[in-house]
């Protein structure tokens, strides 16, 4: 054992990424400089799109989407309830009407069919606005979401905080909004990249671009056409109450050193899922989501699924014990509507039978650079020993 305790996410952090944030601060720009915009660049690029603006965290990054599409309260988001608050807190915050939708347990993301069953049975004031989760970082098919969607004013917001670098079935970069509008990254420190906290916007349309800046800087407005008064030297116009998220200079350049490790990064965690289906591939009672996009997919977590009452355990007790062997692990997630601030969907369980049963057996076992695949077999082993009550 390569250490004596193994979280379930961690980042992993270089001299050359320590020698470039400490670079950054001897820069005459700390914030809002020249590296954010490299930064954006980079992402932009990567994700073959043309705009990407760079947040303080995935959070802002999701509420300034909400803000450049101008959801209303009289809108409906559609999402999902396999997912961190973050991803429809903006739309919960303005009131606007929401609907989740059950999960396929093969993949932990929002059921298609399902979806199509509900875009086409209500109609509604309000546009539809979908928001699907990439989750774990297996991607969504989203040319066929796409293809359900009837009504013409409908807005897809894709919260990819747990994907960037991973592809479609069909074949596209997660982030090239081959098939959405605005697409979301987190980079916090679980997740593949890291700025410490941050997040980026990527999109192809310029309107969504301009108000996704004017979101970051406190609602300002400098630009003609779009000040409603004459332009002047040092003249700017508040046309939005909104708040301060900028990503430092510093953040930019610890991001931008991380881009480039980040094929080795996807690589080595594919090699560690790679390496966990090979030791947990024939253990009864412990599930794992469909290896089929494998070569598509960007791991941000290694999610099994356990029957516990087949050991004559509980989960809580296994991450008891695990964690007292040195293991850390999570659940990804706690259903949305079990949270007291969306108590009123509580009673609505019945609706979720997929996310019930996914939600009783979930376990994420730890996934990061820095393990090795001998780390793997150890955690594995004392895995399968903690569940056989050894
Ligand atoms: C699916 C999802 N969306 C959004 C977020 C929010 O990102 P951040 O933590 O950078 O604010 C997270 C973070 O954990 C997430 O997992």
């Amino acid at each position: 054992m390569s250490q004596l305790f193994f979280p379930y996410a961690k980042q992993s952090i270089s001299e050359e990424d320590r020698w470039a944030t400490a670079e950054a601060l001897k820069s005459e720009w700390i914030t809002r400089g020249p590296l954010v915009q490299e930064f954006e660049k980079t992402l932009a690029h990567y994700c073959q799109v043309p705009y990407a603006v760079a947040f303080n965290s995935g959070t802002s990054a999701l509420m300034a989407a909400y803000f450049a599409a101008q959801l209303a309260s009289v809108d409906r988001v559609i999402s999902t309830p396999n997912t961190f608050i973050a991803t429809i807190g903006a739309a919960l915050n303005k009131q606007s009407r929401l609907q989740l939708i059950d999960i396929e347990r093969s993949t932990g993301n929002l059921h298609l069919i399902s979806l199509k069953k509900h875009l086409h049975c209500t109609a509604s004031r309000g546009r539809p606005f979908i928001v699907p989760v990439h989750f774990s970082g297996l991607a969504l098919n989203m040319a066929a979401l796409d293809h359900q969607i009837c009504h013409p004013d409908t807005v897809v917001i894709e919260d990819a905080a747990h994907a960037l670098g991973s592809y479609y079935p069909t074949g596209e970069k997660v982030g090239s909004c081959a098939y959405s509008d605005l697409t979301i990254f987190s980079f916090h420190p679980a997740k593949t990249l890291t700025t410490g906290e941050g997040g980026m916007v990527t999109t192809k349309d310029a309107a969504l671009y301009h108000r996704l800046q004017m979101y970051r800087d406190n609602g300002i407005e400098r630009e003609v056409p779009y000040l409603k008064q004459q332009a002047v030297a040092g003249y700017y116009e508040v046309q939005n109450i909104t708040g301060n998220f900028h990503l430092t200079s510093f953040q930019a350049a610890l991001g931008l050193s991380q881009f480039q490790r980040l094929e080795s990064f996807i690589a080595k965690r594919r090699q560690l899922v790679k390496r966990y289906r090979q030791n947990l591939k024939d253990i009864s009672h412990v599930k794992l989501f469909t290896d089929a996009q494998d070569h598509y997919t960007a791991f941000h977590l290694f999610v099994v699924q356990v029957d516990f009452s087949a050991y004559r355990t509980t989960r809580a007790a296994v991450m008891e014990r695990l964690k007292e062997r040195g293991i850390g692990t999570q659940v990804h997630y706690i259903p949305l509507y079990h949270h007291p601030v969306l108590a009123r969907h509580e009673e609505e369980k019945a609706q979720y039978p997929e996310m019930e049963h996914y939600y009783r057996e979930a376990l994420s076992l730890p996934l990061y650079v820095d393990l090795t695949e001998n780390d793997v077999d150890t955690i594995c082993e004392v895995f399968m020993n903690t569940l056989r009550n050894k």
